[in-house]
């Protein structure tokens, strides 16, 4: 049996981390396999990479370096974590992913998307997620969710995650059957019920609880 790609995207403190924690308890209570994953650093070299990307203190990273590192942790990525747990029939539940760089050094940083689109196809072996939540919050609510900037790209002022914005709702229009645009100033029970009802109506999941796979 293949395995689901459930991947959650939106900019820093748009809910993507609560989102996927709650859907991956309702999964486990449902007696799925589930892997809990994330980009960078769902593997050890993609730990490293995270460090480096964004904790080295005063390091100005530019956005071509900064595509490279992440195609290079999302490569590994796919070879160690998630390619195989696909083959063993898993559900994946992976916090950022391909969406990521097109919306972050694509849309945020400028660079040319054709070129991000070959990298992470090179980096991905062609792997697109089966669905895609894209949490949609105004950067001005992400920051007061946030607080004070706990790493180099939180650092970045509102008028990046403008642009980071509107480059996921861009792809959003340009994905409608994959990417399901919701609404992240929702409460956080709401989301997650629309989550679930997306997860039944496409079949991953039963009405009643339980795989509908
Ligand atoms: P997070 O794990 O807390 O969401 O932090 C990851 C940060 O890395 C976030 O600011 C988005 C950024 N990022 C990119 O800029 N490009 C990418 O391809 C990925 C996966 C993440």
């Amino acid at each position: 049996m293949k395995g689901v790609l459930i991947t959650f995207e939106g900019i820093d403190g748009c809910g993507k981390s609560t989102q996927a924690e709650r859907l991956v308890e309702a999964l486990r209570r449902r007696g799925e396999t589930v892997v809990h994953t994330r980009e960078p650093g769902g593997t050890e070299l993609g730990q490293r990479i995270r460090h480096l990307f964004l904790h080295l203190q005063g390091l100005d990273i530019d956005p071509t370096t900064e595509a490279l590192l992440m195609a290079a942790d999302r490569a590994d990525h796919v070879r160690r974590v998630i390619a195989p747990a696909l083959a063993q029939g898993a559900i994946i539940v992976c916090e950022r992913f391909a969406d990521s760089m097109v919306a972050y050094q694509g849309y945020g940083g400028e660079l040319p998307l054709d070129a991000l689109h070959a990298l992470n196809a090179l980096a991905t072996g062609g792997l697109e997620p089966d669905v895609t939540f894209l949490l949609d919050v105004d950067p001005s609510l992400a920051f007061e969710r946030r607080g004070r900037p706990a790493d180099r790209i939180e650092g970045k002022d509102q008028g990046f995650y403008h642009k980071v914005r509107q480059g996921y709702l861009a792809l959003q229009k340009q994905n409608p059957q994959r990417i399901i645009l919701l609404d992240g100033a929702l409460p956080i029970e709401v989301v997650h019920q629309e989550i679930l009802s997306e997860l039944a109506r496409r079949e991953i999941l039963s009405a009643q609880g339980g795989s509908g796979r």
